[in-house]
């Protein structure tokens, strides 16, 4: 089977043929960040050895890495968080071309340029500049190359640099997934709906913030005091802060929401769904779920039947109660970064990138994402202009 799909595997593009000429090291392999076990940031290791991605399927591309934006799943896959469900998913022949899980390379967010692509790939050319949130159970972008399914990957926006761009991808595409696909709105129908996003400072929600008010939604944003000013600057209508009591009591007080999206988790559904207008088809979507964790601690049979269990029965509760109670996940696609991609290029959202560290700081970078206290996104820029050998 393995032989037979490697097949498919095409003959050395001019483009790629040009990089191997041009590039000293020889070409199976490159450098990547990799972790051979799950632990803390002292398992990242700078392989010059990492295994060069090979096109396995049609549909595929080689993505050259100019930038790959970090988000806190990366921490949390670095200790091992997800690995039953995403080792099950994983597909030999695009980790590691050995069947095992190690090395892994992190990194969800990829700017780049395409170097080569599969026999059936008919929407992209070599040289494209592209954008993609790569899922969690492929190999990521810190490294110099990484290979995706062309359906996860859209033009990169002409106003932004890799940079920026890599900054947008993942939160983009779980805020999309959350908002749209799971909470039914989209441009044409949210002119004065009201959103409450518990948790607007971090990554999903300084887009989510963007994306709602450029189609008319009035958002209200919960973030630390500190942080109003720049909820603000990005849209946010009405802003309150967590840090001085709780928060729900202000929240209360306020006109009921239309959907609530919650970055936070914790004790916010305890009283998130009080805050929704009963019986009008208000949503709570939390992107806070406790899916991967079940798995990880049940194995992956019983950890899904307890999800089911769980999610099936907390719907029930709220829809008794005349509010919709669901779980969102991010959603790796093309298409909405497509759609995405025209917001950003008429400058209705900005890319907001904190901070931005180089190949060699990627334990920094992952430290500083630990940390938390995100003011929007931290982006590793991996290869310096647009020159892609
Ligand atoms: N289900 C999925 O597929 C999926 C996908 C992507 C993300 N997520 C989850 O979604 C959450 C948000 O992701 P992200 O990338 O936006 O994270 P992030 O960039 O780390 O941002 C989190 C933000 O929340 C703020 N915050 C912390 N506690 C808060 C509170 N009680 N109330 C209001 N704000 C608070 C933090 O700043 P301060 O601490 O300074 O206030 C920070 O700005 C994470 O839990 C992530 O794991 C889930």
């Amino acid at each position: 089977m393995a032989v037979h799909r490697r097949l498919f595997r095409r003959h050395i593009s001019p483009l790629a043929f040009r990089f191997l000429q041009t590039s000293s090291c020889c070409r199976n392999v490159m450098p990547a960040w990799v972790i051979d076990k799950y632990g803390g940031n002292d398992v990242l290791r700078l392989s010059k050895n990492a295994s060069f991605p090979v096109i396995s399927y049609p549909n595929e591309v080689i993505v050259k890495v100019f930038a790959a934006g970090l988000n806190p799943i990366d921490v949390s896959m670095r200790g091992g968080y997800g690995a039953a469900t995403l080792s099950m998913k994983r597909d030999p022949l695009n980790i590691n071309q050995t069947g095992m899980e190690f090395p892994l390379t992190l990194g969800r967010d990829v700017s780049g340029v395409i170097m080569e692509c599969g026999l059936d790939v008919k929407y992209f050319r070599e040289r494209d500049e592209v954008w993609a949130a790569i899922p969690p159970w492929k190999q990521g972008s810190l490294a110099e190359f990484v290979v995706l399914s062309a359906n996860e990957v859209s033009l990169k926006p002409k106003s932004l640099s890799h940079t920026e761009a890599a900054a947008i991808p993942y939160v983009a595409t779980t805020a999309w997934s959350a908002l749209v696909n799971t909470g039914g709105l989209n441009k044409d129908n949210c002119a004065n709906k009201r959103i409450l996003i518990l948790g607007g400072s971090g990554g999903v929600g300084t887009f989510a913030i963007q994306m709602l008010k450029a189609w008319g939604a009035h958002v209200t944003v919960t973030c630390a005091q500190n942080a109003e000013r720049f909820v603000r600057e990005l849209g946010a209508d009405h802003v309150v802060d967590y840090t001085t009591g709780p928060v729900e009591v202000p929240l209360a007080a306020l006109e009921k929401f239309d959907l609530v999206l919650d970055n936070i988790g914790g004790d916010t559904e305890r009283w998130a769904l009080n805050l929704l207008k009963p019986w009008s088809g208000a949503k709570y979507v939390t992107l806070v779920t406790p899916f991967l964790q079940n798995t990880d601690t049940l194995g992956v049979a019983d950890g899904m039947l307890q999800t089911a269990a769980t999610v099936t029965s907390k719907a029930l509760k709220h829809l008794f109660k005349g509010v919709h109670y669901r779980w969102g996940f991010f959603a790796p696609s093309g298409p909405a970064l497509d759609e995405i991609r025209e917001m950003v290029d008429a400058g209705q959202i900005h890319a907001v990138v904190e901070e931005t560290f180089s190949f060699a700081q990627v334990p920094q970078a992952l430290e500083k994402v630990e940390k938390g206290h995100a003011r929007g996104k931290t982006v590793v820029q991996i290869k310096k202009g647009t020159d892609y050998v």
